[in-house]
C-alpha cells in the first residue's frame, strides 16, 4: 500500500451502478478514512475542464472492465497527469484491469443478468475495505478500530441473508407496485445513492419509470408529483441517519414553536383567516401524506402552492413543519414482522437494509398503493411492535 501513501485526494470515475457504488464510498472515504472525495460520472468528466491534482488516487470502478466512457475517463484523467490508478472490477482479464496501476478483482462471477446487483455488492465491500487501508494509512484509524470494522463487514452475509429472507413479502409488494407507472425513492446521505440505484434497477428490470432524491429535496419539487398512484420508497435503516432524521424534525418543530412564541397573533390570525394552512396543519393526519412526513415535511404535493403562501417571506420552506409530524413509515432494521408483531427473521444487529414504503394508503383512492397481504409490511428491527395504525388493525 506504499504507493498510497502520498495520496490526498480521492477521484472516483464511474458509470450507472458503479457510480452510485461510488458515490456510497464517497461518504466512507471521507468520514472514516479523512480522504477528500469526488465522484464523476465517467461519461461526463472528459468534457469539462477541472482542476487536476497529481496527488489522487484516480478509482475507476466497473464490472466488466470495458465499459468505454470508463476507459475513456481513466485516459483523460491520466493526461491530466494523475498517474495513481486503481480499478475496483470484476474481470481480470479486461481493458480496465490492464489499464490502472493497481487492480481490487470482486469475484463475484460472471455477470449473467442485467441488474448488477452482485456487482454493486462487492464493489462496496471492496471499497470499503479499500477506505480502511487509507484510513489507516492517514492516521485516522488503529488496529483496534480496523478490527472492529472488519468484525462488522463479517456480519455482512447473514444481513444480507436475513433480507434476502424477506422475499415472500417483497414479492406481494411487487404485485402492488406492478400495475405503477411511476415510483419515487427518497434515501438520506449514503443512502441517497442506494435509493438511485433501487431507482436504477425499477427501470432497468420492471420497466416503471423511477427517480430518486435526496430524502430532504422531496419538498423543493418532486413532491408535486406525489399522488395516491405514486409509490414512495424510502430507505431509512436504522443507523446514525435515523438520528439524523430525528434530529432535524426535532429541530424544525423547536423553530416552528419559536416562531409561534415570537408572533403568537401572526401565527395564530394566519392560521384562521387561511383555510389552506389550515388544512396544511392536518395533513400529516391524512395517510395519504405520509410521504411528505417520512422526507421529514409535513404537506401535501396539491398544496404545495398553498404551501408557499402560508410561508413567512424569506423563511425557508423546510423549516414550515406542521407541528406533530409524524413520519407515515416504521424504521427499522432487518427484522420482518408481520401485523401481529411476530419476528418472521432470526435478529440482525445490524440493522441491514431496510426500505419501508411510505405511500398512499387512501383507499378511497381508486389507484391508491395499496400493499397486500396481511398488512403494511416493513422491514424493520422494530416493525409492527406495538404500532398498528388503524389500517393494520384492519387486517388482523
Ligand atoms: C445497471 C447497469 C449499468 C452498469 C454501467 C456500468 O444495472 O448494469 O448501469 O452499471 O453500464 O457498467 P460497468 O460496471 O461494467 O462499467
Amino acid at each position: 500500500y506504499s504507493a498510497f501513501k502520498g495520496v490526498d485526494q480521492v477521484l472516483i470515475l464511474a458509470c450507472g451502478t458503479s457510480y452510485y457504488a461510488g458515490s456510497v464510498a464517497r461518504y466512507w472515504l471521507e468520514s472514516i478514512a479523512g480522504v477528500p472525495t469526488n465522484v464523476e460520472v465517467a461519461s461526463e468528466y472528459r468534457y469539462r475542464d477541472s482542476v487536476p491534482n497529481p496527488r489522487t488516487l484516480v478509482i475507476t470502478i466497473s464490472q466488466s472492465g470495458e465499459t468505454a466512457d470508463t476507459l475513456a475517463a481513466l485516459k483523460h484523467a491520466r493526461s491530466l497527469g494523475m498517474q495513481t490508478t486503481l480499478t475496483v472490477c470484476n474481470v481480470a482479464t479486461s481493458a480496465m484491469v490492464r489499464e490502472c496501476r493497481f487492480a481490487f478483482l470482486t469475484r463475484a462471477g460472471v455477470e449473467v443478468g442485467v441488474a448488477s446487483t452482485k456487482a454493486f455488492t462487492t464493489q462496496l465491500v471492496g471499497l470499503f475495505l479499500l477506505t480502511l487501508v487509507l484510513g489507516q494509512l492517514r492516521g485516522r484509524l488503529d488496529e483496534a478500530q480496523v478490527g472492529l470494522h472488519l468484525k462488522a463487514l463479517r456480519h455482512l452475509p447473514t444481513a444480507v441473508a436475513a433480507v434476502l429472507a424477506l422475499e415472500p413479502q417483497i414479492v406481494a409488494w411487487s404485485q402492488a407496485f406492478a400495475s405503477k407507472e411511476n415510483a419515487l425513492f427518497l434515501g438520506r446521505g449514503l443512502h441517497y445513492p442506494v435509493a438511485l440505484e433501487g431507482a436504477l434497477k425499477l427501470k432497468e428490470i420492471s420497466y416503471i419509470h423511477a427517480e430518486a432524491y435526496p430524502a430532504g429535496e422531496l419538498k423543493h419539487g418532486p413532491l408535486a408529483l406525489v399522488t395516491a398512484a405514486m409509490p414512495v420508497v424510502t430507505i431509512a435503516p436504522n443507523d446514525q441517519r435515523e438520528e439524523q432524521h430525528a434530529g432535524g424534525a426535532r429541530a424544525r418543530r423547536r423553530a416552528v414553536r419559536l416562531r409561534r412564541r415570537r408572533h403568537p397573533h401572526r401565527e395564530r390570525a394566519g392560521h384562521a383567516r387561511d383555510p389552506h394552512a389550515r388544512a396544511l396543519r392536518t395533513a400529516v393526519a391524512d395517510p395519504a401524506r405520509g410521504v411528505a412526513a417520512a422526507a421529514g415535511v409535513s404537506h401535501s404535493g396539491g398544496a404545495r402552492h398553498r404551501y408557499r403562501q402560508a410561508a413567512e417571506p424569506g423563511q425557508e420552506r423546510d423549516r414550515r413543519v406542521t407541528p406533530g409530524a409524524r413520519p407515515h413509515v416504521e424504521r427499522g432494521g432487518a427484522i420482518p414482522r408481520d401485523c401481529s408483531g411476530a419476528r418472521r427473521a432470526p435478529r440482525d444487529a445490524h440493522g441491514g437494509i431496510l426500505a419501508a414504503v411510505a405511500a398512499s394508503t387512501d383507499p378511497r383512492a381508486p389507484d391508491g398503493f395499496d400493499p397486500p397481504g396481511p398488512c403494511q409490511q416493513t422491514l424493520g428491527r422494530d416493525a409492527g411492535a406495538g404500532r398498528h395504525r388503524p389500517r393494520d388493525r384492519a387486517c388482523e
